[in-house]
């Protein structure tokens, strides 16, 4: 039977899983531990979907005034093709909307397809002044677009 999934703010308690499945998803670029930790504790928002035995998937994300950023979105890879990610990233942006974010921003690798074909239905586009990919945004080699919605 297929369990129930609940889509929540994380605990404290769900950050080592949130972690697990972030090592799981990112491998060797996965936040460490300490990051998720300290975030966590600093307000950011963390939302999961719970399938009453594990964290199937996560979204994380701040807002800053009216401004606001996806700062990671993950599924588990036996998850994934069934409508998760975009009802997560719809949990998260009306978490934002309530904190009265105004603008949301992310920031993608450019041959990312499946998640830049989510946010597009979303309604992200890139963002405006950025013609292409921002070069080496997290270092060298490491291009990145920029896409943002008006909430
Ligand atoms: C990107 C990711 C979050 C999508 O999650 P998901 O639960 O599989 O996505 P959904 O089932 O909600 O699909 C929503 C939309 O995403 C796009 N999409 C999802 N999988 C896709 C695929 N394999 N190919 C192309 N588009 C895809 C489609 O637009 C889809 O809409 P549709 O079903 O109406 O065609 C998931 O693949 C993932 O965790 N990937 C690894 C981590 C990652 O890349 N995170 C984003 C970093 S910026």
């Amino acid at each position: 039977m297929e369990s129930r999934l609940l889509f929540r703010t994380a605990t404290e308690e769900d950050l080592p899983h949130i972690a697990q499945l972030d090592r799981e998803v990112f491998a060797d670029v996965a936040y460490p531990f300490f990051v998720l930790r300290q975030l966590f504790d600093a307000g950011f928002t963390l939302v999961v979907v719970d399938d009453s035995e594990r964290i199937c998937a996560y979204a994380l994300a701040v807002g800053s005034g009216d401004r606001g950023w996806i700062l990671a979105l993950a599924v588990a890879p036996r998850r994934r093709g069934a409508g998760l990610g975009r009802e997560l990233m719809r949990e998260t942006l009306c978490h934002l909307r309530s904190l009265r974010v105004r603008e949301v921003l992310l920031s993608v690798e450019p041959a990312n397809a499946s998640a830049i074909s989510l946010y597009r239905s979303l309604g992200f586009a890139e963002k405006e002044g950025t013609a292409g990919p921002t070069r080496n945004y997290f270092g060298p080699g490491e291009d990145r677009l920029i896409m943002s919605l008006t909430l």
